[in-house]
């Protein structure tokens, strides 16, 4: 049993914590925000996790919270840093928090600093340097940097793909590595720049893999291929497989944008014009563009068009709405002169989009609305070709911007669908009729 302290109650300390508790150590989260720290004191999610509410009420024995970093770090074998490292204006990270923490430190502290955050390749050095400085000789440094998902962040913590550990000393590594041996993963045992890249480089080519199959679907429309079967057809060879080739709207949250450009801007710093990184960005900017265009190919102006976008958060099973791709969507309509309702079962972004009328159910969102266009592909609007849904729209278009639907059930069902990457009828063909056996048979 280790005594940790986790800095940084966000989506990575707080699972991080709590799955270490899970695993039976006694651990201490610290947050510089009083209103987090008093409702997860009170037994109140600060965040909407699937798993982690059950994983902390069944840990409160374990697990504490505090404002206090002494107190956190006090008697603590290990420091979690987990705080954030969100862009600057040039795009490098902005690692104030994590010099924030490090000037927290007491002197006599006796840890290992362990660094979960996304830092750019070399802030272990520069950690290493900083705390010698400060006369810190007894706070050990590894990199351990984190690979989870949200929305899945409980799974990927106790069941990880692999562990990376990155270390100046092979006895800090082992340290480390010990707290993982239950979870019976492959640890990944490295130098620490090369921890810090293997994060950095994950998360550039999942957005690479997914900008590319963006770009084939956008190839698809033109050439009339399907690429949900493309992608199939791409993912069954072993060399390449299945993950990360849904083309959709583009992808977003709160890491894969900062991630690709603080890598971006490292190579830059570095004299490496990073070329590929740039496209990637570029593309992933266009495609969350696009759905506007095809609202256009059916619509013509969408001045006072009515236009539901259903689905706010930045992928289902989150409430995250930083760096939406529905952002960018309803900011864009909004500037062309639509009428926007937006639905969303759990994300709440009233203080973000001024202008949009928000609706609490799908069908309030749709009606008499001129097109529907799925952002995010929650469960809850794989049902959406309905009759109820046909009836309440002025006019039956779905614009799914994540293939989420099956386009020949939509068009029998009376709907005029537009998915991403998929052959469609040229914008003159008129909306088919409603198909009235499929809302008897409803
Ligand atoms: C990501 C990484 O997966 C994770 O390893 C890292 O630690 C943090 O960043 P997360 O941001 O939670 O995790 O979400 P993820 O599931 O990776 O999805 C990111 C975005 O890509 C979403 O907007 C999603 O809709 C989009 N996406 C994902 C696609 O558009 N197509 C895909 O095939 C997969």
């Amino acid at each position: 049993m280790a005594r940790i302290a986790v800095f940084g109650a966000g989506y990575v300390g707080l699972v991080t914590g709590a799955c270490f508790a899970e695993l039976g150590h006694i651990v201490c989260v610290r947050d510089v925000v009083d209103e987090k720290i008093e409702k997860l004191n009170a037994g109140q999610m600060p965040i909407y996790e699937p798993g982690l509410e059950d994983l902390l009420v069944r840990n409160r024995a374990r697990i504490r919270f505090t404002l206090d970093a002494a107190e956190a770090v006090d008697g603590a074998d290990f420091l979690f840093v987990c705080v954030g490292t969100p862009s600057t204006y040039s795009g490098d990270a902005d690692l104030s928090a994590v010099w924030t923490v490090l000037a927290e430190l007491p002197v006599d502290t006796r840890v290992v600093l362990v660094m979960k955050s996304t830092v750019p390749v070399g802030t272990g050095e520069r950690v290493r340097v900083a705390l010698e400085a400060r006369g810190l000789d007894d706070v050990a440094y590894v990199s351990n940097p984190e690979f989870l998902a949200e929305g899945t962040a409980v799974r990927d913590v106790m069941h990880p793909d692999r562990v990376v550990v990155g270390a100046f000393r092979p006895e800090d590594a082992d340290r480390v590595a010990a707290l993982y041996a239950p979870l019976e993963t492959t640890i990944v045992r490295t130098d620490v720049a090369s921890a810090e890249m293997v994060k950095l480089a994950s998360n550039a080519f999942l957005t690479t893999r997914i900008s590319f199959i963006n770009e084939i679907a956008n190839v698809c429309e033109l050439v009339g291929a399907d690429v949900v079967d493309v992608a199939r057809g791409i993912g069954l060879d072993h060399r390449l497989g299945p993950h990360f080739l849904r083309a959709g709207v583009g992808w977003g949250g709160s890491c894969f944008g900062k991630d690709v450009s603080a890598l971006k801007q490292l190579a830059g710093n570095s004299g490496y014009h990073f070329q590929l990184l740039s496209a990637v960005i570029e593309v992933n900017d266009l495609q969350k563009r696009r759905v506007v265009g095809k609202l256009e190919k059916r619509l013509g102006k969408l001045r006072d068009k009515r236009i539901a976008l259903l689905g706010l958060a930045f992928k289902p099973g989150t409430d995250d709405l930083r760096d939406a791709p529905s952002l960018v969507l309803a900011s864009r309509l909004l500037a062309e002169g639509a009428e926007v309702r937006a639905w969303d079962p759990v994300a709440d972004a009233r203080d973000l989009l001024h202008g949009v009328a928000f609706c609490e159910t799908v069908l309030e969102a749709v009606e008499g609305a001129d097109g529907a266009v799925i952002v995010t592909e929650w469960p809850e609007l794989s049902g959406l070709a309905s009759p109820e849904v046909r009836e309440a729209m002025r006019y039956p278009l779905i614009v799914d911007g994540r293939n989420l639907l099956d386009p020949a059930q939509a068009r029998a069902a009376g709907f005029v669908y537009e998915g991403i990457g998929r052959p469609s009828p040229p914008s003159g063909a008129p909306a088919p009729a409603p198909d009235r056996s499929v809302e008897l048979a409803g």
